[in-house]
């Protein structure tokens, strides 16, 4: 699977930099390196989560077969699961009744980005996921998930490449945790724009570790509405209809 790009080590850098002040960006480096050399034993953030709900989406427990036959995983990724209070925060910013909305996960690794969007009121919620086994284990999370307050039952994940997903026609929030970068990113973007244009309608994007937002400002069917170092919010642009002339 893909490393970053040297633009978007740079990103990480600067952004690490910015958000923590030199002094603790050393500091965070040195405890990565210190953690990375005992990962075997690592103990993952989202294991409240999985002991609260009966389910398995730690980073710490990975098949060691991820089963990808695309050809896009030169550009993808490695899982890495949402922290959850950072997920309800991007999803705060998303100024919509979520009522009429589909989510979808790009890239939806264990399933947990769905799990945690079945606690909003969405009509539908679609996970895509190039890796068979993770998409596997995410379909299992989805029948396991044991929740009082979830909304959304409508839930599944798809083992697909998200170049070749087609969006919903419906009022959408697209999610990406930083799946993938470089041409694979410039495809789903494509499509998109593609898909907006052959249907007009609401659509936001949350863009969590936007290690590629350049590619998503460039476009000019999405305008920014919220962006920091940590995530960017994009929503489709609105544009009137044509008037005709006739009087
Ligand atoms: C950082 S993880 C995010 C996981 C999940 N969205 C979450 O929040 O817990 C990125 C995921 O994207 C998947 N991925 C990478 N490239 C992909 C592609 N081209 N199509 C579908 N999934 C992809 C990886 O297998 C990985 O599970």
């Amino acid at each position: 699977m893909t490393r970053p790009t040297i633009r978007n080590r740079f990103f990480i850098l600067r952004r690490d930099f910015a958000l923590l002040g030199t002094n603790e960006a050393f500091r965070h480096y040195a405890a990565r390196l210190r953690r990375r050399m005992r990962r075997p034993d690592a103990v993952s953030m989202d294991q409240n989560f999985d002991r609260r709900f009966g389910v398995d989406t730690t980073e710490s427990s990975l098949p060691d077969d991820l089963r990808i036959r695309s050809a896009s995983k030169k550009w993808g990724v490695h899982y890495w699961p949402t922290p959850e209070n950072q997920f309800r925060n991007m999803l705060q910013c998303v100024q919509a009744d979520l009522r009429g909305y589909v989510f979808v996960d790009m890239g939806a690794g264990k399933g947990l980005g769905l799990l945690m969007a079945s606690e909003y009121p969405f009509k539908k919620i679609i996970g895509v996921e190039y890796s068979e086994a993770l998409a596997a284990i995410a379909q299992k999370n989805i029948a396991a998930y044991d929740s009082q307050t979830q909304q959304c039952q409508d839930l599944t994940c798809l083992c697909a490449d998200a170049i070749d997903f087609r969006l919903p026609p419906e009022p959408t929030v697209l999610y990406f945790y930083n799946p993938f970068q470089a041409k694979v990113m410039d495809r789903v973007i494509k499509n998109i724009e593609r898909s907006l244009r052959d249907q007009p309608r609401d659509l936001w994007i949350i863009y969590y570790i936007p290690w590629e937002h350049r590619k998503f400002e460039r476009s000019r069917e999405l305008r920014v509405t919220e962006s920091n170092w940590k995530f960017c919010i994009y929503q489709s642009v609105q544009r009137m209809p044509v008037l005709s002339h006739e009087w």
